[in-house]
């Protein structure tokens, strides 16, 4: 199921997504006494992390990992983890555990396999995904073009998460799309015209939109995807 959810501001948007995101993650610690949560970086979410940071949660049977990383140094401007630590885990009364995928390996190739180890281990299965999407197309760091493409896009990757090399940018660890899928709901959060047109190009039409890697993502019936989009 995908849905879209259109709204003049930011404001609008997140007084209508954080109580449905909260009454979800409620209702899973009521009945698994955990939940796991995977968030992305960028720019778009943080109003709704900073909102996020401010509810009364049990944060401490919650687990946060990222959707995807930078293999930057933690304290870099770059990071996500630096990022989701400053604007929600910080502020937070009481402290969910953190699953980075950043490592001290050297490269995010190297580090992989450390990552993926321990997400397997702290969080086998996600609850929530809150995505973000560039303006090319890309979610998490699933970029058109990138060299295992097919293998971040996969039904079958077993892997919870891959190194990522996209032309011009730092390298990368992103979550897989089957992980990623292995969540009961995705809430794709962006913003801006240029989004806005992706998103109805593919949405409204039958055709193939293939260089898109959202397409597929908005084209599969595993996981519910719901777009909040503001202007
Ligand atoms: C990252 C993000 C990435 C992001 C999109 C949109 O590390 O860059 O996880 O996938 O969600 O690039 O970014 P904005 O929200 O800043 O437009």
């Amino acid at each position: 199921m995908i849905t879209l959810n259109s709204y003049s501001n930011v404001n609008e948007s997140i007084q209508q997504l954080l109580p449905k995101l909260t009454a979800l993650i409620e209702q899973t610690i009521e009945v698994k006494k955990c939940c796991a949560l995977a968030l992305a970086g960028g720019n778009t979410p943080k109003p709704l992390y900073k909102a996020l940071s401010k509810e009364r949660l049990a944060w401490e049977k919650i687990s946060i990992t990222l959707t995807d990383e930078r293999w930057v140094a933690v304290d870099h401007e770059d990071s996500n983890e630096n990022m989701i630590k400053h604007v929600l885990l910080n502020k937070l009364a009481a402290k969910p555990s953190f699953i980075p995928l950043k490592n001290d390996a050297i490269t995010a190739q190297a580090g992989a396999i450390e990552a993926g180890k321990l997400l397997a281990e702290e969080m086998p299965q996600l609850d929530m995904v809150i995505l973000g999407m560039g303006e090319d197309g890309h979610f998490a760091s699933i970029f058109l073009g990138v060299s295992n493409l097919n293998a971040l896009l996969s039904k079958e990757t077993t892997s919870k998460c891959i190194a990522v090399s996209p032309m011009g940018k730092q390298g990368r660890i992103s979550l897989t799309y089957s992980y990623l899928l292995s969540a009961k709901t995705i809430f794709l959060v962006i913003s801006g015209e240029k989004k806005k047109a992706i998103i109805h190009a593919i949405l409204d039409s039958t055709e193939s939109h293939q260089d898109y890697p959202i397409y597929k993502l908005l084209n599969q019936t595993v996981c519910p995807v719901h777009i909040y989009w503001h202007a």
